[in-house]
């Protein structure tokens, strides 16, 4: 009996992130045919085994399911505006990234050519693509999702479906994006501000670490039920606490000639959360003031 998981596969687009989906395919024993602007980018993976189409309607034609990577949504809706006839009838599964509102729309034009689409989030760098730490979150038809989970294994290790609306993969990876650059930004401030007291960045790891696995890491799931339940009011840690200590980072990165536009901006936050009557609430109240813009 055959494997569901080996099924046929196109992939065009051999990017980084393109050519590591279409080597997880080849590496599965998908029969995979590649597609890539620059034909040279398929090199390596033919000598693996995947057949190269110089023309994308042709890589297309081959076989019944198409895994799209290409630089943005534009690039894509170029490319498949010249190719919907070979479209039609087909499953897409659509890895490149964009907004919420370009995975919609591209979801619209697949419904009205006759295209039967899944849009999707790679929450993984290249190196990762085809490992148990690997993460996709898609989005789309449940039906098609249940359809294709097994030919999408290949490429993570974890692959979530998060409901019929295309746009909210893109709005998990977006959120896990906000996360990681303004956790990242907060590090490299206190690696500022460490290094003008002439301390190496590795000094300071293992406290940084520390912090991040004992006090950020379980302020996450607390947060989360504070916000689900509706309930900020905190004696550990109130708006008015930080409101006073803030001050102290934000008064101090600039004495010290430490660019402070990232603690203002949380600052402003706290202010006027506390301005709003919110002090005895905890931070997890900050997210009311980001909803209210
Ligand atoms: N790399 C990552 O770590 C990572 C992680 C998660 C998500 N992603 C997402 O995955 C997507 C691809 O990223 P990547 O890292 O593979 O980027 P990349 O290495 O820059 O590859 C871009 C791809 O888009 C194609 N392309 C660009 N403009 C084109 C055009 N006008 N016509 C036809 N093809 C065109 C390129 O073809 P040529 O080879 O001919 O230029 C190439 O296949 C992006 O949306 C990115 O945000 C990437």
């Amino acid at each position: 009996m055959s494997n569901t998981n080996q099924g046929p596969v196109t992939v065009l687009g051999l990017g980084m992130m393109g050519a590591a989906l279409a080597n997880a395919f080849v590496r599965n024993g998908n029969p995979t045919t590649v597609w890539n602007r620059s034909a040279g980018k398929a090199e390596a993976l033919v000598a693996q085994g995947a057949v190269f189409a110089p023309d994308i309607r042709e890589a297309i034609a081959a076989g019944p399911v198409v895994v799209a990577c290409v630089s943005t949504y534009e690039v894509l809706n170029e490319l498949f505006a010249g190719a919907a006839a070979e479209l039609k009838g087909k499953v897409v599964v659509n890895l490149t990234s964009g907004t919420p509102e370009d995975a919609r729309a591209a979801a619209v034009w697949a419904e009205q050519h006759g295209v039967r689409y899944l849009d999707g989030a790679v929450m993984a760098v290249p190196q990762m693509i085809g490992l148990p730490q690997a993460l996709i979150f898609y989005g789309g038809s449940q039906e098609l999702f249940a359809e294709q989970e097994e030919l999408l294994k290949p490429l993570a290790g974890t692959g979530v479906y998060l409901g019929e609306d295309t746009g909210v993969p893109m709005i998990y990876d977006l959120g896990l994006l906000s996360l990681l650059w303004s956790s990242l930004a907060g590090y490299f401030h206190a690696v500022a501000l460490v290094r003008s007291a002439g301390v190496p960045a590795e000094a300071f790891t293992p406290f940084a670490a520390g912090w991040i696995e004992h006090v950020i890491a379980p302020a996450i799931p607390q947060s989360a039920r504070e916000i689900d339940s509706n309930s900020f009011e905190t004696e550990v840690s109130s708006l008015d606490v930080n409101k006073a200590a803030i001050e102290h980072l934000v008064a101090t990165s600039r004495q010290l000639g430490i660019n402070s536009d990232l603690p203002a901006a949380v600052q402003a936050l706290i202010e006027r959360r506390v301005a709003q009557g919110f002090g005895t609430h905890s931070l997890a109240s900050l997210v009311e003031a980001f909803e209210q813009g």
